[in-house]
């Protein structure tokens, strides 16, 4: 008999990044290009293969709003995974009521679905939209032009980057791009089939670029007027980022339908939609579902991230931290020829640089804190909802230092 090939996993602590490259290269299909190996966090900080300790300003991208580690998230996790990890949804689950229950308190007042990240959760925005206009052959939805709202086709078709769509075609039909804070460019682009416009309220892949609230405003009438719905995808905003739970709340409207994912777990897989009380019975069984959406291991997590940020007020302190963090960078920019613009909402900060700059997020990196640049100019900080005055102070004058050294190759 041929013997058997050993397929017991390679080392798990490779000492070198190099090694990780190569099993990467042999192993993983190239959609990423990833720059450290960060094996630990805790609190505000994680640490790579080699020691190396960095401050984390991104937090996986908005996700981890606790930062890592952090106990409540931890405690929910060991206690429920000793309990049960996974069940389906074919039964009935103790902890996910609690978390729809506190999403729609804080957001619509209407019920919740989950399921397990940002693309998903818009999918389901779309499929809600779709049902609930194709009683009247309405279907299409309108976007913005610089959006992001995932990587599935939908989603992808939803997303208005033609340079995302490349290769991909045929995209799933029914997207049309607006102009973001055009409200005319809006209006002409609805129709008989016209179903829904959907918006995140700061573009966040598309540079940290604000929604005018009047626009918001204006977009709600607008909707209302022809009967659309009106739904925000949060993904990236909600969870308190921005200072209010969700970021649509700035602007005093009620969207129809929102999504959630990334903070919403604080490390943990897990998204949702939240509806109004309306259009929350429009999903019935057999129209959607997922395997893994909600389950129990995820509920616990998001339920953990939920209580903290009531309990420690996290959501009013991201205001706080926000402004504090804007102040400090507009000081700063005062200095720098090449910082065009901050902006941002709370703790979603952009630093508009006047070129591409993602050597000064290497730069930064090196210096010790976790950014990333976007949209080719924008340098884009997300840090953990935990993050104090003294790490902000200590975060701006590496950036202040940073700008400073690659000024000077450019
Ligand atoms: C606004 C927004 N929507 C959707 C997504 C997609 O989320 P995911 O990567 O979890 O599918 C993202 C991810 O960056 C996002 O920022």
């Amino acid at each position: 008999m041929e013997e058997q090939e050993n397929i017991t996993p390679e080392p798990t602590t490779p000492q070198a990044v190099e090694t990780l490259q190569a099993l990467y290269a042999e192993y993983l299909m190239p959609t990423y290009t990833p720059s450290l190996a960060l094996v630990r966090g805790k609190g505000m900080h994680v640490w790579d293969i080699n020691g190396h300790k960095y401050m984390d300003f991104l937090g996986g991208i908005a996700v981890s709003t606790l930062g890592h580690a952090h106990p409540s998230i931890l405690s929910a996790l060991r206690k429920q995974a000793g309990k049960i990890i996974h069940t389906s949804n074919l039964y009935y689950n103790e902890l996910m009521p609690q978390v729809a229950r506190v999403l729609s308190l804080r957001s619509l007042g209407g019920k919740a679905f989950f399921c397990n990240s940002g693309a998903e959760a818009n999918e389901a925005l779309i499929k809600l939209a779709r049902l609930w206009g194709s009683g009247q052959g309405r279907h299409e939805i309108i976007t913005f032009r610089g959006s992001f709202h995932g990587r599935t086709l939908a989603t992808l078709s939803a997303t208005g980057q033609e340079k995302l769509h490349q290769g991909f075609a045929p995209l799933p039909e029914g997207f049309s791009y607006a102009e973001l804070n055009d409200l005319a460019s809006v209006e002409e682009r609805i129709g008989p089939r016209t179903v829904a416009v959907m918006i995140e309220p700061i573009q966040g892949e598309g540079g940290v670029r604000l929604v005018d609230p009047d626009f918001l405003r204006n977009l709600r009438e607008l909707c209302s007027k022809h009967r659309l719905l009106l739904l925000c995808d949060e993904i990236q905003t909600g969870i308190g980022r921005t200072g209010e739970w969700f970021a649509y709340q700035h602007a005093g409207i009620v969207p129809d339908a929102i999504s959630v994912a990334k903070g919403l777990g604080g490390g943990v897989p897990i998204g949702a939609i939240v509806a109004t009380p309306e259009l929350s019975t429009i999903l019935q069984p057999g129209t959607h579902g997922s395997t893994f959406g909600g389950n129990p291991l995820a509920c616990a997590a998001a339920l953990a991230v939920l209580e903290t940020l009531e309990k420690k007020n996290l959501v009013e302190q991201a205001k706080k931290q926000g402004t504090m963090l804007v102040k400090r960078l507009e000081r700063m920019q005062k200095k720098h020829p090449t910082v065009e613009e901050i902006r941002g909402l709370g703790l979603m900060v952009g630093i508009v640089m006047n070129q591409p700059c993602k050597e000064l997020e290497t730069l930064l990196m090196r210096n010790g804190l976790i950014t990333v640049a976007t949209a080719q100019n924008v340098i884009r900080l997300l840090p953990p909802l935990i993050v104090t005055q003294a790490q902000i102070k200590k975060a701006v004058k590496i950036i202040d230092q940073g700008i400073r050294q690659w000024q000077e190759y450019h």
